[in-house]
């Protein structure tokens, strides 16, 4: 049984319609107003195909086949309908699209199944809040610290947490970690540009990078912007400025395998005539292997203080929060090598720099990611864009390792 591609579209197109932008993308934080609009089209979506529909205590939306053996496992397909702000249009949808076509096109053949089918579409998987929240809630892996403070900003998630109808208990309550499962499989464009430059139509996930999380405060004085010696100010811009271009040259120059970045500054009190008391800079770094990450940490560490010393700066160095380098199963990355090579797909192995839920799932079941070609490698900006042609490629993969998997192939 093939895609079918009129509805692998209009399933495409109804996920990622809230929170579409004029540029193309799509803009819609973990639990704000339009991510709850996508997920009420992801519902509306699973009873009108006479799925099941189910919400976890985390949030996560599952429309699902069930398999009436009573102890047959699920097997979990899924993404995540939460975008970054100003993100792109196929970051997560399409894999969420293609896991309900796949339970569409496999409910259709009526065919007997050894296991519960189930897509999910996982909540916050960006870490808007808490990187992977979702499917970290679901491999079991969050702790009451983790959601103390997310994101430095409690008041704000507990409003969110409201707004979704979630509570903190209920998160640390949503674990599967006692549910049988035959394994997470899960869709994702590469965010990069290999599989453009290699030629290959699929790429095959081997693992993820860890990803570690902080934020760097530099502490100075508020002064008059007009009224105070440029000479005797404790101006927090310049440290903070500083720091920034040192965790650039610090990787380039020493950690080549590394990868270092600051997102966002924010600057207290934070106005035109003000010089900043305080600039708070949100830096994160990656690297499969949690050592090197550390070497790099205690190589930022010193560049921070440097960059304080340099302008008579106070310094607060905090560690938010990290996410654990994962291997995918060997066995599901045959599987989805082979069913390329049935498709007459090319194919190659590739390790992945972005984050992505089947690196949670992976601590629960053999998970499994395949990576479909981004025109350009551009990702998290509405330049985003994968082929028509390609998505179908990938939902046609991920559909006939399903099969396998299901025993209806
Ligand atoms: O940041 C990431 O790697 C993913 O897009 N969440
Ligand atoms: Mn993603
Ligand atoms: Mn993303």
């Amino acid at each position: 049984m093939p895609v079918n591609p009129e509805r692998f579209r209009a399933t495409f197109d109804a996920l990622t319609r809230a929170g579409a932008t004029p540029a193309g993308g799509l803009s819609r934080p973990a639990l704000s107003e339009l991510h709850l609009e996508a997920r009420e089209a992801f519902r509306m979506l699973s009873l009108k195909h006479g799925l099941d529909f189910r919400v976890d205590e985390a949030g996560n939306h599952s429309a699902i086949l069930p398999c009436y053996e009573p102890e047959a496992p699920t097997l979990l397909i899924g993404s995540h309908l939460d975008s970054v702000p100003n993100g792109g249009r196929f970051d997560g949808a399409l894999g969420v699209a293609a896991a309900l076509e796949v339970v569409f096109a496999l409910r259709e053949t009526g065919k007997p199944r050894s296991v519960t089918l189930e897509a999910i579409d996982f909540t916050d998987e960006e870490g808007t809040w808490i990187s992977l929240m979702g499917s970290r809630a679901a491999a079991g892996m969050l702790t009451e610290d983790d959601l103390k403070s997310p994101r430095g900003h409690p008041e704000a998630f507990q409003e969110a947490l409201e707004r979704a109808g979630l509570t903190r208990a209920g998160i640390l309550r949503a674990s599967r970690a006692r549910k049988p499962l035959a394994g997470y499989l899960e869709l994702h464009i590469e965010q990069g540009s290999r599989l453009v430059d290699t030629g290959k139509d699929i790429g095959v996930v081997t693992g993820m990078v860890g990803i570690w999380m902080y934020r760097v405060i530099f502490h100075g004085r508020a002064d008059h912007a007009g009224t105070s010696v440029m000479t005797d100010r404790l101006d927090a811009a310049q440290g903070a400025a500083e720091f920034c271009l040192a965790v650039r040259r610090t990787v380039l120059e020493r950690f080549p395998d590394c990868v270092a970045t600051v997102g966002r500054m924010v600057f207290a009190p934070g106005a035109f005539n003000i010089v900043p008391e305080s600039v708070t800079t949100y830096m994160e770094l990656r690297n499969r292997d949690p050592g090197r990450a550390q070497e790099l940490e205690d190589a930022l560490r010193a560049e921070a203080a440097r960059s304080a010393d340099a302008f008579g700066l106070g310094l607060d160095f905090v560690f938010q929060e990290s996410v654990r380098p994962a291997a995918m199963d060997e066995e599901t990355c045959r599987l989805f090598e082979d069913t390329a090579s049935r498709l007459g797909l090319s194919h190659r192995r590739l390790p992945s720099f972005a984050g992505h839920d089947a690196q949670s799932m992976a601590r629960l079941c053999p998970a499994g990611l395949i990576f479909i070609p981004s025109v350009g490698g551009y990702s998290h900006s509405p330049r985003e864009y994968t082929r028509w042609r390609d998505c179908l490629q990938g939902a046609e993969t991920l559909l006939g390792a399903a099969s396998i998997l299901t025993g209806m192939g």
